[in-house]
């Protein structure tokens, strides 16, 4: 028998968007024929879509996760003064969201087992300043919201969920199940390419129950304005291209599927993977159903460097998520919170491996990412 020993890439995105590709060049030509780019049906359709989706009443499409984030904070009348509390470990665009729309991030550690938001620690930050949380449902699996409810109703703060990662996965929150993107008031959703709900692009949604925000997110990326020529906010053009909704609108179609397919390519990593000593697994909280946009472990912060190198000689491609917290990049520094201010946090960005992960990986392809992986560990 012969073993396929041919690159494992760290995510194929060619393979994703084979088999729909007849689809997406039909609504490219239907584009060209009927000159809507901005706007219409395309947009609204997809917005229905995935409202419907998340199990929320309102979707609005906007240009990108990061104008997802901001407009939410500006839709909520969070702005300069006020503080907003997130998770370290993040990329960059949770803490700039907030910046952006005039506030002063605030970066609190994240839980050992999950590296998701600590809202224990979140506390310990919370000032009179304090008017929101960000919790970010980082690689796939969504924080542990019902803390999150508890810190936020005692000190009556905003709840915006950064759902970039998050499309698809539920957990139980006091009692129910829920979507990300239908636990909060308001969350973001970023549609970048290699997101499990990808854009041919750029792309990103606000979802919402409350009428009024979904109505002051709509005005807010079409530069303020609540009819033609009638500006009532200094606004933004995040409008999502129509083009792009169409094409969301297709792979939204496929996204339950793949979705189940990297849960059971998940499950399949952790079996084989619970073998290795020196690997530790990022824990699954009870009553959760994660969708695995990334599949990370962390190993010995010594030794990291070295097996991602053994890996990449074997032609398996890996990454980190994230190499550096937030409180520790340099456009932060004005903060003050320095190394220590989020120790775990901090830990794990020297531990964390991203190994590939993407619906069309095969047993097999896990099989020798883990195999190679032993050999690595020695
Ligand atoms: C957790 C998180 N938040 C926000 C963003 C920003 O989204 P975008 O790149 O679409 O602006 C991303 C993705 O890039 C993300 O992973």
């Amino acid at each position: 028998m012969t073993v396929d020993r041919a690159p494992i890439p760290f995510v194929d995105l060619a393979a994703l968007l084979r088999p729909s590709r007849a689809e997406y060049v039909a609504a490219f030509e239907r584009a060209l024929d009927t000159g809507g780019f901005v706007g219409g049906p395309a947009v609204a359709e997809f917005e229905a879509a995935f409202a419907r989706f998340c199990g929320a009443p309102h979707a609005i499409a906007v240009r990108t996760g990061t104008d997802a984030l901001v407009l939410a904070l500006r839709a909520l009348g969070v702005g300069p003064g006020d503080e907003v509390i997130t998770a370290a470990n993040s990329f960059f665009a949770t803490a700039e969201a907030i910046s952006h729309a005039g506030a002063t991030p605030v970066l609190a550690d994240v839980d050992d087992a999950t590296l998701l938001l600590d809202a224990g620690d979140a506390a310990r930050r919370v000032t009179p300043r304090t008017r929101c949380l960000i919790p970010v449902h980082l690689f796939g699996q969504i924080a542990d919201m019902a803390a999150i409810r508890t810190l936020a109703a005692a000190h009556r703060l905003h709840v915006v969920e950064d759902a970039a990662q998050a499309h698809g996965a539920t957990r139980s929150v006091d009692g129910a199940t829920w979507r990300a993107g239908a636990i909060a008031d308001v969350a973001a959703f970023s549609f970048y390419p290699t997101k499990n709900l990808g854009a041919l692009g750029e792309g990103g949604a606000v979802t919402t129950r409350d009428a009024a925000v979904a109505e002051a997110v709509r005005r807010l990326r079409d530069h303020g304005q609540a009819g033609r020529h009638d500006h009532v906010d200094i606004g933004h053009n995040a409008r999502l291209d129509a083009l792009q909704c169409a094409w969301l609108s297709i792979s939204l179609a496929r996204l339950d599927a793949g979705n189940a397919a990297r849960r059971r390519l998940a499950a399949h990593y952790r079996a084989r993977l619970g073998e290795l000593r020196g690997v530790r697994l990022v824990a699954e909280p009870a009553g959760s159903a994660p969708v695995y946009h990334l599949m990370v472990i962390r190993v010995d912060a010594a030794r990291r460097d070295a097996i991602r190198d053994r890996l990449a000689a074997d032609g398996i491609a890996t990454a980190i998520h994230y190499p550096r917290p937030i409180h520790l990049q340099r456009a932060y520094a004005h903060l003050g919170q320095g190394p220590g201010s989020c120790p775990v946090a901090e830990r794990a960005a020297d531990e964390m491996i991203s190994l590939p992960m993407y619906p069309d990986l095969t047993a097999e392809q896990v099989d020798r990412v883990v195999d190679a992986l032993a050999a690595a560990l020695g």
